[in-house]
């Protein structure tokens, strides 16, 4: 069962020039799964957060693309906070592992890649049910 020693902060390749600088990401080269969807989180207002789930099988990549916002990782024992602020970094988060994204910066926005394409079958919204099946692992 995953465990937030699991979350890993990935840096990405950054290709810069006078000009501003470019970070490409391979599914499967820089990070392990096969990047099947993109999406990204802005507009977040001030003091809100956003997650608040695990999901049985989605990988992720979670990127501050602009900004910066606090992850908070949590395996149903361990809760670890990794700040996001570098176009160029990315945070791994492996399945089964509740997130929580606060603290996002005026502008921020949360770049997600992610190994599957969304379905609701997916998520774990109730942390209760979410530490029960981490008791219980299928
Ligand atoms: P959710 O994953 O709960 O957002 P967050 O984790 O950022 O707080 O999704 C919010 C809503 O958007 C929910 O109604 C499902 C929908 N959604 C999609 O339709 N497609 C997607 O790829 C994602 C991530 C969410």
């Amino acid at each position: 069962m995953t465990t937030v020693f699991d979350c890993s902060l990935l840096t990405l390749p950054r290709i810069a020039s006078e000009t501003g600088a470019l970070t490409p990401v391979y599914g499967g080269e820089h990070v392990a799964f096969d990047i099947e969807r993109v999406y990204y989180l802005y507009d977040v207002p001030g003091g809100e957060s956003r997650g608040g789930h695990a999901h049985l099988a989605l990988q992720q990549l979670i990127v501050a693309a602009s900004g910066s916002f606090e992850v908070i990782v949590d395996d149903g024992r361990t809760r670890r906070s990794i700040f996001l602020n570098r176009p160029y970094h990315g945070l791994y988060v492996p399945r089964m592992i509740w997130r929580e994204l606060v603290n996002f910066s005026s502008g921020g926005i949360c770049l997600v890649l992610a190994s599957m394409p969304y379905t609701e079958d997916d998520y774990i919204r109730d942390y209760a049910d979410f530490q029960e099946a981490k008791r219980t692992p299928a």
